[in-house]
């Protein structure tokens, strides 16, 4: 398959056949992770700047080792040491980096819909870090792998997301994501933490986990973002994770084989208890591991991809 699209911006604009592809392709990159020496040369000569506007360990990182293991260059600019902090304008750094000759750019932004203007005024590649409560298409595609990876499919499975879904791009993302593929989706939180006509985009709301965790295959959690948080919403910590934390009590009433996930940074003690975040059935390292495959693999449809399988059909 070639890929056409310049950017990956959000899973709202992938296609099913885009989707699996990237998963087909992210089993092969993972192979590369796994060697004694984790490099190879599909990317060599082309440079990726990584642009994080707002904090992150584990997706910069994780992009970072996916551009070097395919032999790009990277480049790190984050919000402290860029001109941003300066009053340059988001289009006059796209400019820069373009005149510096960059292939793509990885972006991190605080504000919804940044990525996109972003990519508007830039030649290279823009691929979405997270822009606001917005999307953060990566962390959706390595969720898919690493529930495909368990089950075997994604169809027909139930997936319920708790917690913060309001200010949660990791949700969103989810959402199209999990829904395109067929499975069904429900979010569990307090009323405060949902947006209002969330079920428009194709998920069941509920309010009560206790009464439904026995029906999930997989179990999303999302991080309480306090930061994100402009008023309370809900009367305390304490009284959240009563509700809503996922300990190993609550875990008794559901099913055996439950998945449990978590993007990252995990609270212990207040959406998910110590003790569950190191049991087995949470793959939470796993998907930080999938990560890195997951974006090689994106990083090859957007910039190797095509241009490789063109030489290679040259040769032929
Ligand atoms: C998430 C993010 O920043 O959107 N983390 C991540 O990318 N792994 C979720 C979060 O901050 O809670």
């Amino acid at each position: 398959m070639v890929f056409k699209k310049k950017d990956l911006l959000g899973i709202r604009d992938l296609e099913n056949e885009e989707i699996q592809y990237i998963l087909e392709l992210g089993e092969s990159f993972r192979e590369v992770s796994a060697r004694y020496i984790k490099k190879v040369p599909t990317l060599r000569g082309k440079t990726v700047v990584n642009l994080f506007i707002e904090p992150s360990t584990r997706t910069r990182t994780s992009f970072e080792l996916a551009a070097k293991r395919l032999s790009a260059d990277v480049v790190n600019i984050s919000a402290k040491n860029s001109s941003l902090v300066k009053g340059e304008s988001l289009k006059d750094t796209a400019k820069t980096i373009d005149a510096l000759g960059a292939d793509a750019v990885i972006m991190r932004h605080p504000s919804a819909g940044a990525t996109y203007f972003f990519a508007k005024n830039i030649k290279a590649s823009v691929i979405n870090a997270g822009d606001g409560a917005h999307e953060h298409p990566t962390q959706a595609l390595l969720d898919l792998y690493t529930i495909k990876e368990k089950f075997g499919r994604i169809d027909g499975l139930h997936v319920g997301i708790v917690g913060d879904v309001t200010h949660s791009r990791v949700a969103r993302s989810n959402i199209l994501a999990l829904t395109k593929m067929g499975a069904k989706v429900t979010l569990v939180a307090p009323p405060t933490l949902i947006p209002v006509k969330i079920e428009a985009m194709g998920v069941e709301v509920t309010y009560n986990l206790d009464e439904i965790i026995g029906e999930f295959d997989v179990v999303y959690v999302l991080r309480i973002q306090l930061e994100r948080q402009t008023e309370s919403l809900f009367p305390s910590i304490r009284e959240y994770a009563n509700l809503y934390g996922l300990n190993l009590d609550r875990l008794k009433k559901a099913k055996k084989d439950v998945l449990i996930m978590h993007p990252g940074p995990i609270n212990r003690g207040i959406e998910i208890s110590s003790e569950v975040a190191d049991i087995p059935q949470a793959v939470i390292t796993e998907q930080v591991r999938n990560g890195v495959a997951i974006r090689m693999a994106v990083l090859y449809v957007l910039l190797g991809g095509a241009e490789v399988e063109k030489v290679a059909n040259q040769k032929r």
